[in-house]
């Protein structure tokens, strides 16, 4: 396929930090969304790895967690050939265009952010990265740069959204109709899939304290099950959706039960009528992931097998990235008043 820098059609960005072991959180709120509009935009799937240096990280797992989250992107059903996919650090007008915009986003805009203060919260105050404050600008200069109009993603995303939304306003607002102002799509149902030993938190990729949190997209069957069999639940028997917190366990179970059938709420409640406890939606929804994610690994054992080739598909997407980053980056600096470097 071509790209080229000026616009054919509507396009979509977005990217995972390589900061863990993909989950079905990331499954659910993304890469499901990914699959789709691909086939509708010219889409832009980026590793992320810049931002996964903004907490503490050991620099041999970053290296691994890049490719095997690239290679992930593939086995889930990102298909190079009508998607540019590409590792945020290699189309160096990233970390360029976070600068200048820096420049133009006011530090209570940043100071705000839940995102930065929960994850302020769980390290020493004194060695919380400027990075980690400084996180949501370069997700807008990801975003921004390719002129983007939709980016799907999770529920947690929406503020850094509304955020990347703001800064694009205010530059075109200084110095004159630049970067496109971009739009989330966020999934009616899935948006927030929450952990499986605590649902009323975030299923997290990064947080390992507990085995039984998450399951991984590279879990064996054995062990996805097992985690699935020992979700917290309520005392009760009642399987239908819910707002009640106390029953965000069961709650959970169905919204994943859904993302990975694709039936109709109504149509799962009327199947559960019938089941003996909680044991058996466990069960069942043990099933269901397991159907989905074996072809994922299978696809993933495949494309993992030449040691090769995630590298040149990563070295032609940042190509075909590169094209569209440093057009929209000659045009912000333009219009911010720096002279053209010389050739
Ligand atoms: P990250 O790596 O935390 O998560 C990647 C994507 O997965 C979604 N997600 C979830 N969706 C539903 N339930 C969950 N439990 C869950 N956990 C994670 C996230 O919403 C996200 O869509 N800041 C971003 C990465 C990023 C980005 C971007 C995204 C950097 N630049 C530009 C879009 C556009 C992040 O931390 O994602």
């Amino acid at each position: 396929m071509s790209v080229s820098s000026s616009k054919q059609r509507k396009r979509v960005f977005s990217g995972v930090q390589p900061s863990g072991s993909l989950t079905i959180g990331n499954y659910v709120g993304a890469l499901q969304q990914w699959t789709r509009e691909q086939h509708h935009y010219e889409s832009f799937f980026c590793v992320v790895d810049l931002h996964a240096i903004t907490v503490p990280y050991d620099p041999a797992e970053l290296r691994a967690k890049t490719r095997e989250v690239a290679a992930l992107y593939l086995a889930c059903g990102i298909d190079p050939a009508i998607s540019t996919v590409f590792v945020q650090s290699h189309v160096p007008a990233h970390s360029e265009l976070t600068w200048l915009l820096n420049c133009v986003t006011p530090l209570g805009w940043l100071n705000r952010m839940t995102q930065f203060k929960d994850k302020a919260a769980r390290q020493q105050a004194d060695s919380v990265a400027t990075g980690l404050l400084d996180y949501p600008v370069l997700m807008a200069a990801d975003i921004l740069l390719y002129q983007t109009d939709v980016v799907p993603v999770g529920g947690d995303q929406r503020q850094h959204l509304e955020l990347t939304r703001d800064i694009a306003q205010r530059f075109n607002n200084l110095f004159g109709e630049t970067f496109t102002v971009p739009e989330a799509m966020i999934p009616p149902s899935g948006a927030r899939i929450k952990g499986l030993d605590d649902p009323l938190a975030k299923m997290s990729k990064s947080l390992t304290e507990s085995e039984y949190h998450a399951v991984y997209l590279l879990d064996p069957p054995d062990r996805a099950s097992k985690k699935i069999m020992r979700a917290v639940t309520d005392s009760g028997r009642d399987i239908r959706f819910s707002d009640d917190p106390e029953k965000a366990g069961v709650n959970n179970l169905l919204e994943i039960y859904e993302a990975f059938t694709g039936e109709t709420r109504e149509a799962i409640e009327a199947h559960f009528a019938q089941a003996r406890g909680y044991g058996d939606l466990k069960k069942q929804v043990a099933e269901v992931v397991n159907a989905a994610l074996q072809p994922i690994q299978q696809r993933y054992r495949e494309l993992t097998s030449d040691g090769h080739f995630i590298d040149e598909l990563l070295a032609q997407g940042a190509q075909r990235a590169s094209l569209v980053a440093k057009a929209t980056f000659a045009r912000a600096r333009e219009n911010m008043g720096f002279l053209m470097p010389p050739d």
